[in-house]
């Protein structure tokens, strides 16, 4: 259902796909199980044949090992061939250091800025055993992707108390105004058409208190677009608690980039795994897949990370281009594959690799 009303809106202003002849696709694994589950959303596409132009990959690199090895962890050379050659772009994780680096700077934050991706559309569906029940699951995280604390403006001092650190947090009104519109075009292709405002504007009155008035003024100046579409708000301390006692409570759920950044996290937990959440980058002229998980220094390099929340990102960017017949086909296959539980890796009970379990996707495709 999900799958079927997922990014529709988009379909209609997707880059003229019916006459495309090959689609050229930017490939960046970055870190860690970047460098498995990129592949493996590669050779679901590859799968497709005739459903989809002609895919053509171009690697690319970013990362902290990039960075360790070149001084720049997003080269400009990346970027500008995102830019100017590819139609659309996979990324896998980047492994960022916990502790200041200097010169260093997340390059998937960049990117998303570089390339103005301000949504991140995280759908968290749980598989049902057949596809006749309804999921326990069936949400989308609605992230805005370009500002918040995340615009990284750190700054630190020696005080009275000591040393001290602060950030400024950036809310605006542009931004949230067009996630919360992305938000609510969502909405209207779901059956609960249901947006719910995640916030903190008890305590933090200016910002959260921004986002949330812009969001609720977006129905406002449509015309009666969203006329159909029911908004409620939560603050995020008990929407997570929410989410946990009966995530059926939400469907569509718009919040700024921290927030949203948690709660697809947790969010992943209810579904069984981190590697079975996708996501988009979506700006209104790019659309980047990516896992919601990071680079799993924990099971890198040993073949046992779950390959489905890229592969199923890999779904999502098809799907967001207009593509939704190969989408379908990759979701129905991954779907298959996690009912019969014959191939599953270790992170959801199974004993496969990575490649066994993308070997038996890609057969069904
Ligand atoms: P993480 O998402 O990498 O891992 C959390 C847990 O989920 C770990 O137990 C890991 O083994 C498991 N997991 C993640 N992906 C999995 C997969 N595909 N299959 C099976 N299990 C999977 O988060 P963590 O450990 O907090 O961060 C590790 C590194 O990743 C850090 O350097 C962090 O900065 C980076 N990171 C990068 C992101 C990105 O590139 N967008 C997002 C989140 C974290
Ligand atoms: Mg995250």
């Amino acid at each position: 259902m999900l799958r079927q009303s997922l990014l529709q809106l988009k379909a209609a202003r997707s880059m003229s796909t019916a006459t495309k002849t090959s689609l050229k696709i930017g490939l960046i694994p970055a870190d860690g199980v970047g460098k498995e589950v990129i592949p493996a959303a590669q050779q679901a596409i590859a799968a497709l044949g005739s459903d989809i132009p002609k895919p053509e990959f171009i690697p690319l690199i970013a990362g902290f090992e990039t960075f360790t090895r070149t001084g720049v962890a997003l080269p400009e050379e990346t970027v500008q061939i995102l830019k100017e050659e590819c139609d659309c772009a996979l990324f896998g994780s980047v492994s960022s250091p916990s502790k200041k680096v200097v010169g260093y700077s997340s390059p998937i934050v960049a990117l998303r800025k570089e390339l103005d991706l301000y949504a991140n559309v995280r759908p968290v569906l749980s598989v049902a055993p057949t596809p006749e029940e309804t999921p326990a699951v069936d949400l989308v995280v609605v992230r805005e992707n370009t500002e918040c604390l995340y615009i990284k403006q750190e700054q630190s001092s020696n005080g009275p108390n000591g040393r001290e650190a602060r950030a400024t947090r950036l809310i605006t009104e542009r931004a949230s105004s067009r996630i919360g519109k992305m938000a609510f075009e969502l909405a209207l292709h779901r059956p609960a058409k249901q947006v719910t405002i995640i916030h903190k504007s008890n305590v933090l009155s200016v910002t959260d208190g921004l986002f949330r008035e812009t969001v609720r003024a977006v129905p406002l100046g449509a015309e009666g677009r969203y006329d159909g579409v029911k908004i409620l708000e939560q603050l995020v301390d008990s929407a997570v608690y929410k989410l946990f006692r009966d995530p059926r409570e939400f469907d569509v759920m718009v919040a700024p980039n921290l927030y949203g950044d948690i709660l697809s996290d947790a969010a992943a937990a209810l579904v069984g795994s981190l590697g079975l959440v996708p996501s988009v980058n979506a700006g209104d002229n790019f659309v980047m897949g990516e896992p919601v998980h990071g680079s799993a220094p924990d099971i890198a390099g040993k073949n046992i990370a779950n390959p489905i929340a890229s592969i199923r990102s890999a779904a999502l960017m098809l799907r967001h281009m207009g593509y939704a017949k190969g989408a379908d086909r990759i979701d129905a296959a991954v779907d298959t594959v996690v009912r019969e539980g014959q191939f599953a890796t270790p992170d959801v009970g199974g004993k496969s690799t990575t490649q066994e379990v993308v070997d038996a996707i890609t057969r069904l495709i």
